[in-house]
C-alpha cells in the first residue's frame, strides 16, 4: 500500500519487460499449485463451453494475445481452425513450442509493431494480462485487440485481481494487520473492464465467475482438492455469492450491431 495515496501498488511499472525471463517455471505453476491447478481446471471447461456455444466453433480464426507458454492456446487450439499466440517475451514462446504444437506463435509487441498487418480473428483471447497490466499498456492493448475483431468476433479476457472478491477482502484485512504484500492488494474491478471494453467500442456480452473460496496458499491449501472442487463448483450455481468470485471471465463484442454480427 502506498502510504500517501492509500492506493494498492502496482506490482510491475511496465508489464512489457515481467516475463522476459521466464517460461518452464511459471508454466509448472498450473499443474504443481493445488489451487491454481484447479481454477485453470474449471477456466479450461468455461472457456471450451464459450467457444463450443459460437456459430463458427471448429472453424474460428484464434489469437491468444500475451500468450506466453501457451497454456491457453494449446487447449483451445483443437476448437479453431488456425491458432496463432503472440508474446513479447521468447523465453515463454519457447515452452509455447511445446505446450501448443502446430500453432502459429510470434513474439512481438503488438502495441508497438503490427506483424499481424490487416489479419482478423473471430475468437481473441488474453488470460491474465489485463489485470496485470499497468493503464496505459490495458488501454493500448485493448485498442489493437479491438481492431483485429473481425465482425461477429469475441475477444475473451480473464480477470484473477478481482475487486471485491473473497480473496481481496481477506488481502484488505490482512494488510490492516500489516501482513500482506502490497502487490497482491492490485484489482480491477468489474467497472473498469465494462468502460475499457466501452472506449473501445465493446461491450461485455457474458461473463463467467469462479474462485469464491479465499484460498492464499495456492501451493497447499487447507482443504483437499477433492472438496474444494466440489465447494467451487456448488458455489458456482449460488447467484448471492457472484460478487465474491476471484476469477472473472468476460466475453466481450463489437457494440454496434452491423459489426457484433
Ligand atoms: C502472466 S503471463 C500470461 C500468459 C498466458 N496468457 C497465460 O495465461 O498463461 C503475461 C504475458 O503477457 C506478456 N506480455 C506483456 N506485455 C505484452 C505485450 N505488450 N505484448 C505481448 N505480450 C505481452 C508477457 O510476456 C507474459 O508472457
Amino acid at each position: 500500500m502506498n502510504a500517501q495515496t492509500d492506493k494498492p501498488v502496482l506490482p510491475h511499472s511496465d508489464y512489457r519487460s515481467s516475463h522476459l525471463e521466464e517460461g518452464e517455471d511459471y508454466h509448472a505453476k498450473f499443474e504443481e499449485q493445488v489451487y491454481r491447478a484447479l481454477i485453470w481446471s474449471l477456466e479450461r471447461e468455461a472457456l471450451g463451453a464459450l467457444i463450443a456455444a459460437r456459430p463458427d466453433a471448429g472453424r474460428a480464426r484464434l489469437l491468444d494475445f500475451a500468450c506466453g507458454t501457451g497454456r491457453v492456446l494449446g487447449a483451445l487450439s483443437r476448437h479453431a481452425g488456425t491458432a496463432t499466440g503472440v508474446d513479447i517475451s521468447a523465453s515463454m514462446l519457447a515452452v509455447a513450442e511445446r505446450v501448443a504444437p502446430g500453432t502459429e506463435l510470434i513474439c512481438a509487441d503488438l502495441t508497438r509493431e503490427s506483424p499481424l498487418k490487416d489479419r482478423q480473428f473471430d475468437v481473441i483471447t488474453a488470460f491474465r494480462f489485463f489485470p496485470n497490466a499497468e493503464p496505459a499498456l490495458r488501454e493500448e492493448a485493448m485498442g489493437v485487440l479491438a481492431r483485429l475483431l473481425a465482425p461477429g468476433g469475441s475477444i475473451i479476457i480473464n480477470n484473477h485481481r478481482r475487486a471485491g472478491s473473497s480473496k481481496h477482502r481477506l488481502r484488505k484485512l490482512r494488510a490492516r494487520l500489516g501482513i500482506a504484500k502490497a502487490k497482491d492488494l492490485h484489482t480491477m474491478s468489474d467497472a473498469e473492464v465494462s468502460t475499457l471494453a466501452e472506449r473501445h467500442g465493446l461491450v461485455v456480452n457474458n461473463v463467467r465467475t469462479l474462485g469464491f473460496l479465499p484460498v492464499l496458499k495456492e501451493r497447499r491449501p487447507l482443504l483437499p482438492r477433492g472438496i474444494l472442487l466440489r465447494l467451487e463448483r456448488r458455489a458456482a450455481q449460488v447467484q448471492w455469492l457472484e460478487e465474491l468470485g476471484s476469477h472473472r471471465i468476460y466475453e466481450l463484442r463489437h457494440a454496434s450491431p452491423a459489426a457484433a454480427r
